[in-house]
């Protein structure tokens, strides 16, 4: 079959698999690659279980690989064949040398600009799906114009806004979709190449057109917009703790008003996953970079209340628990970072799972996706450890459960003979608000939520 199109794109992780599944989907017209470096990852997309847990994702691979939907370690081929190639490669947090801590590292998002240079022999499409810090672009096009082959690359930053655990649905029904190009008659031209793959099921309405600059400012802007709610909601958790009012009432009342709106006002341990705090930080250090200190200020306390918030909760516990958790042992409901999703990237429970073994205390972890990557987290831990499948033997024996992750099958386990099969006193932390407290507190719980009064029997 000749296809209309041929769209590459360089990484196949949490981003690129779904989003080309979503492509591929809709659009039967295209034939859509996916590369990565990593053989077992693409093994894996080729395989029964593909690499990453997504509710829906699975089908939509079915109905879509081998026919236009394509995973491949053959990088350079994928480059030469395509028209219109997204990157969508890591670009963590800088662990080295000047801004490390802070900075993007782009080595990854480098050397695959000097991949497709070096394979192409047409004018060529790029387009930035990783979030990358503002003018990104501009070094893009300096290493692949710099070329004597008389090949163009034009290249566009088409941020992504999916959430892990809700991907396929973001994916297809998105708040919008934006696209940013240079404002010539190439970029422009280019950029409607993108906004014809999207009209394909994204109303024209919701896809935004912008200069390339605003689109890459866009995304670092919304995520840092995200994680300020949570972080703002989080420092009144505190508040409430001390004066008897109940965070969740808060929230609701706030919410309310539509200037507000109610999303992201959930308190919790803290907000995890492997963007927020990433991209922060990326902000804090462009705006240093500018000489914009007191905006970096400004950003960069919002991960400070988020750390805070996890340190709070580690001396919650152990101020509860007669001020010692040593040899006590406490089983952790959830690691993943949120419910739906097997990542455990930047989640609460791997501090808060440090914290307290730093205390000496014995922590059994469950989840129902997340313990392989658990297991890999903490595979220098050589005591103290434990993981186990069921939450109702992760509980058996427990001095305190604490929950760590809003999986829905927390809040519907039977508390009563979990209870009757714990320590006592029992100790329940509830670090995303998500089990019925009074309920819990009459079965004989002591129990401790995020910004409200503890219900405790002595
Ligand atoms: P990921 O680590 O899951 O996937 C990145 C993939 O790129 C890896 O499989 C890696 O092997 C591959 N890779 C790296 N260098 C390569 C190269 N030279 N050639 C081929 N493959 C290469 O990361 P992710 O979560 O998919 O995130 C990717 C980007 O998207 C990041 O910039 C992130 O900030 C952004 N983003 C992520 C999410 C999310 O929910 N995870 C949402 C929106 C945006
Ligand atoms: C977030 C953004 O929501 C996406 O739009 C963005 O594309 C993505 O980051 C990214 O750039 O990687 P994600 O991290 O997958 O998506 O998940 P969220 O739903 O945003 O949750 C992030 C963290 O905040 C989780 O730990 C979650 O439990 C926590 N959270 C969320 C709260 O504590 N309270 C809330 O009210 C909402």
């Amino acid at each position: 079959m000749k296809f209309e199109k041929n769209i590459l794109c360089i990484g196949a992780g949490y981003v690129g698999g779904p989003t080309m599944s979503m492509i591929a989907f809709k659009c039967p017209q295209y034939k859509v690659t996916v590369v990565d470096i990593n053989q077992a990852r693409i093994d894996a997309w080729n395989s029964d279980v593909i690499p990453i847990y997504e509710p829906g994702l699975d089908d939509l691979v079915k109905k879509t690989r081998g026919r236009n939907l394509f995973f491949s370690t053959e990088t350079d081929k994928g480059i030469r064949e395509a028209d219109l190639i997204f990157v969508s490669v890591n670009t963590p947090t800088k662990t080295f040398g000047q801004g490390a801590g802070k900075a993007a590292d782009l080595q990854y998002w480098e050397k695959t600009a000097r991949q497709i240079l070096a394979n192409s022999d047409s004018d060529k499409i790029i387009i930035e799906k990783s979030t990358l810090p503002v003018r990104t672009a501009e070094a893009m096009e300096r290493i692949l114009n710099a070329n004597s082959k008389g090949v163009h690359f034009e290249v566009l930053s088409n941020p992504e806004f999916l959430a892990e655990g809700s991907a396929v649905q973001d994916l297809e029904a998105p708040d919008r979709v934006l696209v940013g190009s240079r404002e010539t008659t190439e970029g422009i031209a280019a950029r409607r190449t993108v906004v014809d793959i999207y009209a394909n099921w994204v109303p024209r309405n919701r896809i935004i057109e912008s200069n390339v600059w605003s689109a890459e400012l866009s995304k670092l802007t919304a995520n840092a917009f995200l994680a300020q709610r949570i972080s703002s909601i989080n420092s009144i958790s505190a508040l409430c703790e001390k004066t008897e009012a109940d965070v969740d009432e808060v929230a609701y009342a706030i919410g309310t008003d539509s200037r507000i709106g109610p999303r992201f006002l959930k308190s919790s341990v803290g907000f995890g996953g492997s963007c927020f705090q990433k991209d922060i930080l990326n902000l804090v250090y462009i705006c240093h970079t500018y000489g914009l200190h007191e905006v970096a200020d400004y950003w960069e306390s919002v991960v400070k209340i988020n750390q805070w918030q996890q340190r709070r909760f580690i001396l919650n516990m152990l101020g509860n628990m007669f001020n010692t958790v040593a040899g006590k042992r406490i089983a952790l409901f959830g690691f993943a970072f949120k419910a739906n999703t097997g990542d455990t990237r930047e989640s609460p429970a791997l501090a808060i799972t440090r914290g307290l073994l730093e205390e000496r205390a014995d922590i059994i972890i469950t989840d129902p996706q997340a313990i392989p990557h658990a297991k890999e987290d903490l595979k220098d831990v050589k005591h103290g450890l434990t993981f186990e499948s069921d939450p109702y033997q992760a509980a058996k024996g427990a001095h305190a459960i604490a929950v760590m992750t809003e999986w829905k099958l927390y809040a519907e386990l039977d508390y009563q003979r979990i209870f009757e099969s714990m320590q006592q006193p029992a100790f329940i932390f509830d670090g995303r608000n998500v089990l019925d407290h009074r309920k819990l507190f009459k079965i004989g719980f002591n129990v401790f939520a995020i910004g409200k009064m503890p219900l405790k029997h002595f």
